[in-house]
């Protein structure tokens, strides 16, 4: 029994790392490794809903869940802040860019980058029948990979397949939710090597810069509005205060005058 815990205590020592490294480990990896993404670059926060589709299978611009509705983009993605039903959106704007950004297990020796890009291209064009020169790049900066899908209006022709679709049918497929029929997934494998993906995040860059109120705040912003409006409310406590004070000090003087002139009159 004391020979077993021995051991694990052993098994745990070797395992654990000191906090002080794991933070330099945190620090480095949110510096370095992740391309920066675009200004305007948003996710999917809602998840699955039930759409509102054209005759022709795009999303309608507005889409609504009971009373609650929302403008989207030609990803069906929410864009706005969520309104009541008076919500007006003009147009489906169009999603130009999808960047896929996905994270492999940890692994000792990197992937080979050109292999990587080589596997994504051809799976892209042959599984999901996305024109090649839709995929600009596919960057490695282990352990993150990073496709960049652009299409513009100008670009894609009827017979091409939306970006949209592919980034769409991609995120199943690597998420081992396929929705494509006798199919478990895709398999990701570089150089005969299995890769196991651990996190799968899609941003959508849009034609027009969508439009959420509090999200382009950023936190610098945040503080100096917090700061102005401290000293605002400071001022007008200051401000009442010494009005308060100055009326006692009036009525003090008209108390005092008026003492003074019974004393006169009598
Ligand atoms: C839609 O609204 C219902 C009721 O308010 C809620 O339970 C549900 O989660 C909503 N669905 C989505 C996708 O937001
Ligand atoms: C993918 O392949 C196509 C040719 O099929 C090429 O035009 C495109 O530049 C390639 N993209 C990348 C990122 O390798
Ligand atoms: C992926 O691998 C699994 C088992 O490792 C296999 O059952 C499945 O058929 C493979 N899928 C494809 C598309 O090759």
């Amino acid at each position: 029994m004391c020979g077993l815990v021995m051991h694990n205590a052993t098994f745990w020592l070797s395992l654990v790392t000191s906090k002080c490294l794991l933070m330099k480990a945190e620090v480095m990896g949110s510096k370095s490794g992740r391309r920066e993404k675009p200004k305007d670059a948003f996710e999917d926060t809602d998840g699955l809903y039930d759409p509102e589709c054209e005759n022709s299978g795009a999303f309608k611009a507005k889409q609504c869940n009971g009373t609650t509705c929302w403008c989207v983009n030609t990803a069906g993605v929410r864009r706005t802040d969520k309104h009541d039903t008076d919500l007006k959106c003009n147009q489906l704007v169009r999603t130009t860019w999808i960047i896929i950004e996905m994270k492999h297990a940890e692994r000792d020796t990197p992937l080979n980058a050109e292999s990587l890009r080589k596997f994504f291209n051809e799976t892209i064009t042959s599984r999901y029948l996305l024109k090649g020169q839709y995929i600009t790049n596919v960057l490695y900066e282990k352990p993150y990979i990073t496709i960049d899908l652009k299409q513009n209006s100008l670009e894609k022709s009827p017979e091409d397949v939306d970006i949209a679709d592919v980034a769409y049918y991609f995120e199943k497929d690597v998420k081992g939710q396929s929705i494509f029929h006798n199919s478990v997934g895709l398999n990701v494998s570089i150089d005969n090597e299995p890769v196991k993906l651990e996190k799968t995040v899609v941003y959508y860059v849009d034609e027009i810069a969508p439009e959420f109120s509090m999200k382009s705040l950023t936190p610098g912003l945040i503080a100096v509005i917090v700061v102005i409006v401290i000293a605002i409310v400071t001022a007008i406590v200051v401000l009442v205060l010494t009005r308060r004070r100055k009326g006692k000090y009036v009525k003090a003087e008209v108390k005092e005058m008026n003492e003074m002139h019974r004393g006169l009159n009598a």
